[in-house]
């Protein structure tokens, strides 16, 4: 075998052994991993037009309300029993269930009112829903989720 193609291998040997996958039924830990990363992709390419100064209406309202119909998808995949590899979660997410709603609740408003926001098609009133949907985010993982 050529040396390129050997180490090409390994690596992809070293990736597949890296990655813990979801083999419980119904794969809930992948599926709300998934939901999360639908999540991202519609909220980071607002945030780098927002940094990088080219604000664009019909680009960021599409991406917004492509949010907002994500917006729910994680949410039912935290059921009992369902924090084991390779699941990031804290055991917070269970222990204070009350406390994982509440942050769930606030992301849910922020996302509906980034939406609404961003049909107005005026960057100063989408900069800070966008900011307080950031700010969700963050606030969520800092209890509820690990590295
Ligand atoms: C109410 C809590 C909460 C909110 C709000 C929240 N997340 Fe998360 N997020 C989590 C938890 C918990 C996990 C870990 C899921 C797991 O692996 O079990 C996670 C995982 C992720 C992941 C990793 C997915 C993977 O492949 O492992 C990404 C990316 C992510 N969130 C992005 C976001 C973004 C972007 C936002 C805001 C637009 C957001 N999240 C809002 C709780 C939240």
């Amino acid at each position: 075998m050529r040396p390129a193609l050997l180490s090409l291998c390994v690596l992809a040997l070293l990736s597949a052994c890296g990655k813990v996958e979801d083999t419980r039924p119904g794969t809930p830990v992948a599926h709300r991993q998934q939901a999360f990363k639908t999540i991202l992709n519609t909220f980071e390419p607002m945030g780098i037009a927002l940094r990088e100064k080219r604000y664009a209406a019909e680009s960021f309202l599409n991406n917004a309300r492509a949010l907002e119909a994500a917006k729910d998808a994680p949410w039912g995949y935290f059921g009992a029993d369902t924090h084991y590899p390779p699941s990031r979660s804290r055991e917070t997410v269970w222990s204070d269930a009350s406390g994982f709603a509440r942050e769930r609740d606030t992301f849910l408003a922020a996302v509906s009112a980034l939406r609404q926001a961003a049909e107005r098609r005026d960057e100063q009133t989408v900069r800070p829903a966008y900011e307080a949907v950031q700010a969700s985010c963050r606030s969520c993982h800092k209890a509820f989720k690990g590295n």
